[in-house]
């Protein structure tokens, strides 16, 4: 299976809960520390190169970015957090508005959370990843850039951040360039929408 997406486009960018989707369309949402790869992962997963914008400088996404994939679903691009350079009150801005959309948003029906496969997971990482626990928030772990590492070093890291975290599961190794999952984790999300083909 290899998903081709044919229509897809921004629908709706937003500071606030006013400014979520009014329909009813389920949504998995895309969430980690700032460069990532968030906005890359969105890209490879829907198969268009600079749809959601990325950069190599942190703090590219300031917006939560509601991607429209064929009128069945919605992928949420979320700005990250960890990016030093933004002051106290922005940084508090950014744990208001993410979490309350990841909180109280009915039609989100899986959160991805990434983390750098070549990085032991930071606090803000540790954090979000008690949250989730605490809220009972469905969840899955994504090690993105699984291209920098050599591929024997892959399950080794993954089981680094998986014991960094005391996780019950392994991440899943994800890479924007190779496109490593890709297949899989479109399987994922379509079962977690409910949605038998797009
Ligand atoms: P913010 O919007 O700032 O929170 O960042 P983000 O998580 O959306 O990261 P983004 O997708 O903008 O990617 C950050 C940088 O990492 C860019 O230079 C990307 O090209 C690079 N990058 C992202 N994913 C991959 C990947 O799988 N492999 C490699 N080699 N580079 C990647
Ligand atoms: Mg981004």
């Amino acid at each position: 299976m290899s998903i081709i997406i044919n229509n897809t486009d921004i629908a709706i960018t937003a500071v606030s809960p006013s400014g979520y989707p009014a329909d009813d369309l389920p949504e998995v949402a895309f969430v980690g520390k700032s460069n990532v790869g968030k906005s890359s992962l969105i890209n490879a997963m829907l198969g268009r190169k600079r749809l959601a914008r990325t950069s190599r400088q942190p703090g590219k996404t300031r917006t939560i970015n509601f991607f429209h994939v064929e009128r069945k679903l919605y992928f949420v691009d979320l700005p990250g957090y960890g990016y030093a350079k933004v002051s106290k009150s922005e940084s508090a801005k950014w744990g208001e508005m993410v979490e309350s959309y990841l909180k109280d948003r009915p039609q989100l029906r899986r959160i991805f959370l990434l983390l750098d496969i070549r990085h032991e997971p930071g606090n803000n990482d540790k954090m979000l990843y008690d949250w989730f626990m605490h809220y009972n928030l469905p969840f899955t772990l994504i090690a993105t850039k699984s291209d920098k590492l050599a591929r024997a070093q892959v399950p080794r890291q993954c089981a680094a951040i998986r014991r960094a975290l005391s996780a019950p599961e392994l991440p899943m190794p994800f890479s924007s360039e190779t496109r490593q999952n890709r297949d899989a984790l479109w399987s994922l999300i379509l079962d977690n929408c409910g949605i038998d083909v797009l």
